[in-house]
């Protein structure tokens, strides 16, 4: 069914879903085991040192023979040396995000590294496209973590960058299930980036305590907040209100960033501090109920993506 798509045929993997890159919950266990059910695992740099990143990918590189990629969130301070690395161990392909595409596309390209950028406006698309990388990940207002300030969801962003650019765009933000994978394609995406779905597995570094969070959430558990520094969705809970309080009292900039302080993503996603850590999950929680190895989630999705699409009556 996917011998000729475009994302496919790019990343020269069976079937177009990326496992979007999470900080501390995407190591090279969940990549190789994505990578090795078909899909696009992906490495999360964003939490990582160089040293560690270079562990991960010789890791990943032991763990399967297909393709894998990392993400590199371009706010980051390391995103010179992460780029090196990325270069010097061959790494297939390159998800940027948070910051200037141009910055670092020839350099890869050049390197025979596939680039991909995450946007969340069509202007975004748009430029990424100039820059010149390979496809775009259009990600919407339901996506967990960062997300854009002008909160466009994935069901309107989607067929506008379709429209607007010529080269290979993914979906992300909100897509948990084959269903929702088949409406993405049916608005014009070639290819879904999963972020929220993947913690949910066996494979992935977060903690228990937050993989409990990801399968109880209900609808209505997750909102956007810290517009004034990186708009970022985040799982309801004190520490979140917390947040919502200063918010609501006009904190400035710097007021939240002293309240954040440091590692607050770390405490909560990776050492299970669920109240007092910062939970970084999209909307979609709520309809995930179960912990799964990665290659049971993808068999799943693509199974449903298949029989949805046989099925469909008007
Ligand atoms: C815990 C968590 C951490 C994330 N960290 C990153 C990151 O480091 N870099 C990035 O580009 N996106 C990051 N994202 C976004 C995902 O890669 C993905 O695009 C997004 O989760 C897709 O939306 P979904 O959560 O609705 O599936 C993160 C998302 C979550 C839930």
């Amino acid at each position: 069914m996917f011998e000729k798509n475009p994302v496919c045929q790019l990343l020269n993997i069976q079937y177009p879903i990326i496992q979007g890159g999470m900080v501390w919950v995407s190591g090279w266990r969940l990549a190789s085991a994505v990578s090795n059910a078909g899909g696009l695992g992906v490495i999360g740099a964003g939490s990582m040192t160089p040293e560690l990143l270079l562990h991960h990918i010789s890791q990943c590189k032991t763990a399967t023979n297909l393709p894998f990629g990392v993400n590199i969130p371009l706010i980051y301070k390391h995103s010179d040396e992460f780029i090196k690395i990325c270069v010097d161990e061959n790494v297939p392909v390159v998800i940027t995000s948070a910051g200037n595409p141009k910055t670092y596309t020839n350099t890869l390209k050049q390197n025979g590294i596939k680039v991909i950028h995450v946007v969340s406006s069509t202007t975004f698309a748009q430029k990424a496209q100039e820059a010149g990388v390979d496809a775009i990940v259009a990600e919407g207002f339901e996506a967990g973590g960062h997300n854009g300030r002008e909160e466009t969801t994935t069901f309107v962003l989607l067929p506008s960058v379709v429209r607007s650019v010529s080269i290979p765009v993914i979906a992300a933000g909100g897509i948990a299930t084959g269903q929702q994978m088949l409406a993405t394609f049916v608005l014009g995406a070639h290819g879904v980036q999963i972020g929220t779905r993947f913690i949910a597995t066996y494979e992935a570094s977060a903690h228990e305590n937050f993989k409990k969070i990801i399968i109880e959430a209900k609808e209505g558990d997750t909102f956007l907040c810290l517009k004034k520094l990186v708009p970022t969705r985040l799982y309801k809970n004190r520490l979140f209100i917390q947040i919502q309080e200063l918010e609501n009292k006009g904190a400035s900039v710097s007021e939240l960033l002293e309240f954040l302080g440091s590692n607050k993503s770390r405490l909560g996603i990776f050492e299970g501090d669920v109240e007092n850590g910062m939970l970084e999950v999209g909307q979609n929680v709520s309809i995930i109920d179960k912990i799964l190895s990665a290659k049971e989630i993808i068999d799943e999705i693509i199974t449903d993506f298949k029989k949805t699409y046989n099925n469909l009556k008007f």
